[in-house]
């Protein structure tokens, strides 16, 4: 057997997956990697192959596994305390998803379009107010995302940096085990304060209602509330933070898209998909035991191994998106995975839509003039956090 690769592999462009996706997808489907730990695991290539392992109930996604493939130094081990429910297996798994789910729905998701609007013009004035330059990560990427969720769950959104710190640390892959726990430790704090004031009244927002509806029935104890939320804090402003930056130089980047959507608004939900799938910031976040022997093309991955199931090399299949690097908003990209697939799916990924829809659009709309303000040579990106993303986006207008 040949020497296992690296992994992760850097990208080479920002707007597409790693170049070597594709010889690995034509050459070794299942490809055995090393980790930044030190840990071996393997990786799939193909788009079936990754929707295969994900929809299986024998593969099992619990972190305390001694196999789990953790990218980051401290995950494992911090995840094993904090116990976050993407990291778990049914039965326990079902029981904090059906918790989310109700919350998250086509019809409530669109009862918050409103307050998502008011939210991001809200940011956007302040932004603008303030001159007529920014780096857009913090003063608009980052703040409609944090503002967004906190407005969800119903925490304060006087504190963006503090929500920003935490995930920083938490999804770092150089983050030690500690400094993990040490995070994670803030995070918990602010809720549980949050939690006794919604014992004491509740409001209307969602985590009134867990307490409401599973804290003080006992469906959930007080940490694995604590744990639910916090999870659901750090997958839903990362993700979107990277995804409303990295959309939104794609776009500086090739005027005729921008045309295409300043021409046919419409076009933006389909838009939005597109730049998922092509983007796929989330690429390696599905990590997985074997929970029987895998057969890839000959290549059998024994029960017990771990593997991830790379989301972007999938949504980069030719097989399924033909010209898979191109972004075409037409294309009509309905089964992409770029929220995953399975028992795993993500639970805000009507949110996610909704969020990036909105804060795209309003950007482009109110801020014609729109620039980079530094050379794209300049820019650095986030290589080594759990989601692909950048730093700082220095923008003019
Ligand atoms: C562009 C934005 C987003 C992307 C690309 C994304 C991607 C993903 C992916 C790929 C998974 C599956 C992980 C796996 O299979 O191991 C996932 C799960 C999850 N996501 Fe998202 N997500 C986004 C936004 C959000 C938002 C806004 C929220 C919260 C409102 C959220 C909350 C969650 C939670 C709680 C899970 C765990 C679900 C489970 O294990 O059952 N995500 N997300």
């Amino acid at each position: 057997m040949s020497n296992p690769l690296d992994f992760p592999i850097p990208r080479t462009c920002p707007f597409t997956v790693p170049d070597a996706y594709a010889r690995l997808r034509e050459e070794q489907p299942a490809a055995r990697v090393t980790l930044p730990t030190g840990k071996t695991a393997w990786i799939l290539t193909r788009y079936d192959d990754v929707r295969a392992v994900l929809a299986s109930p024998a593969t099992s996604a619990d972190i305390r596994h001694p196999n789990f493939p953790a990218m980051g130094i401290g995950e494992q081990e911090a995840g094993a305390k904090s116990r976050p429910f993407i990291r778990t297996d049914p039965p326990e798994h079902t029981r904090y998803r059906r918790m989310l789910l109700p919350e998250l729905t086509v019809k409530r998701v669109r009862a918050m379009r409103p307050a998502v609007q008011e939210i991001t013009d809200a940011l956007l004035d302040r932004m603008l107010d303030a001159g007529s330059a920014a780096d857009l990560v913090p003063a608009y990427a980052n703040a409609v995302s944090t503002s967004t969720i906190c407005e969800l769950i119903g925490l304060p959104k006087d504190d963006l940096e503090f929500f920003h710190d935490i995930t920083r640390v938490s999804g770092g892959r150089g983050s030690t085990a500690e400094e993990v726990s040490a995070a994670l430790g803030d995070l918990f704090k602010l809720l549980a304060d949050l939690i006794a004031l919604r014992e004491r009244e509740p409001g209307d927002d969602l985590l009134s209602k867990l307490v409401v509806d599973h804290l003080r029935t006992g469906n959930v104890t007080h940490h694995e509330l604590l744990s639910t939320i916090g999870i659901t804090v750090i997958a839903g402003r990362e993700t979107t933070t990277n995804m409303i930056a990295l959309s939104t130089l794609l776009l500086l980047r090739e005027p005729g898209l921008l045309a295409e959507l300043r021409d046919e608004p419409v076009l933006f939900p389909a838009a939005v998909d597109e730049l998922l799938r092509v983007l796929s910031i989330a690429d390696s976040i599905p990590l997985r035991v074997a929970g029987e022997d895998v057969d890839v093309d000959g290549a059998v991955i024994p029960a017990g191994d771990g593997l991830i199931a790379l989301l972007g090399a999938a949504d980069h299949d030719p097989e399924v998106f033909p010209d898979p690097a191109t972004v075409d908003f037409r294309r009509g990209t309905t089964r992409h995975v770029a929220f995953g697939y399975g028992i795993h799916q993500c639970v805000g990924q009507h949110l996610a839509r909704l969020e990036l829809e909105i804060a795209l659009e309003t950007l482009f709309r109110r801020v014609p003039t729109l620039r980079l303000a530094v050379p794209f040579e300049e820019l650095e990106f986030k290589q080594e956090s759990a989601t692909f993303g950048i730093e700082s986006l220095p923008v003019a207008w």
